[in-house]
């Protein structure tokens, strides 16, 4: 049986966020340049964005780059940012085709302008789909976005439009990028990294962690199936025993 038949339906999680990991050593290991790895990531977005909506996953968020990111050789960079707005113009199509909505998190302004322009344009275009929302996280840490929201409230609580005994979780999640969707159920790291990375800190309290020893351009659909059947023999007991949970 294969994995795919072996998911129950009804115990799906909402949102599987995923840290797409390994491009360059795929590269490396055929001979090839980093980019090559890049540009053969893209399949397996494609693969898994289907491989969600079909089996009825309402959340995916992708790792796709991150504020540290930005440290990489130039060359490396640019390439990443002009293989998205490519990406991204290319598949506004298939998302609709699909009925996916497309959204993302991160200091989406410190993108380049064409890069940030193509992106809003897809968010624009896709914004009436509702099968399944696809988050991509670009030059998103997770510690910036505390930081953001903890300004923000400070700003609210200076003016007066909040005390301090306000502050709550709730308060918190809605000053996040992320205050749009539930908090992951699922993080799926490959390339056998086992280490976070600055990516949702906040969002993972209780969220149970995969991680797949295959580098992402490899990532298939069974792998991702295969995750959540994993997922799915988990007990999640959040903080209680497990009598309680299951009796
Ligand atoms: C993930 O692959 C893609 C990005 C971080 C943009 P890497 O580029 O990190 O590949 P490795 O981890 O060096 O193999
Ligand atoms: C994490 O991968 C970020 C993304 C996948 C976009 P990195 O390759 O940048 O992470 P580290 O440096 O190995 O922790
Ligand atoms: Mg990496």
């Amino acid at each position: 049986m294969n994995f795919k038949e072996q998911i129950d339906t009804k115990r799906l999680p909402q949102h599987i966020a995923i840290i797409m990991d390994g491009n360059g050593r795929w590269a490396k290991e055929r001979g090839r340049l980093r980019v090559f790895g890049h540009e053969n990531g893209v399949a397996a977005v494609r693969n898994t964005a289907e491989a969600a909506a079909e089996i009825g996953v309402k959340y995916i968020t992708l790792y796709a780059f991150s504020t540290e990111n930005w440290n990489r050789p130039k060359k490396e960079v640019d390439a990443l940012m002009s293989l998205l707005v490519k990406t991204i113009n290319k598949e506004t199509e298939t998302l609709n085709k699909n009925k996916i909505r497309l959204q993302a998190i991160g200091d989406l302004k410190s993108l380049k302008p064409d890069t940030y322009n193509e992106l809003l344009k897809a968010i624009e275009n896709t914004k009436s789909n509702d099968r399944m929302t696809l988050v991509l996280a670009l030059s998103y840490s997770s510690r910036g976005e505390m930081v953001n929201a903890v300004k923000q409230i400070a700003e609210k609580a200076k003016k007066g439009d909040l005390d301090a005994e306000d502050i709550n979780c709730d308060l918190i999640n809605q000053h996040l990028n992320t205050h749009f969707m539930p908090d992951p159920e699922l993080l799926i790291r490959t390339s056998g990294e086992q280490r976070i990375s600055n990516f949702m800190l906040w969002q993972i309290a209780y969220t149970e962690l995969y991680f797949c020893p295959k580098y992402w351009p490899d990532f298939g659909k069974e792998d991702f199936y295969k995750a959540i059947v994993d997922y799915q023999s988990r007990e999640r007991r959040f903080g209680k025993t497990s009598e309680q949970i299951t009796k």
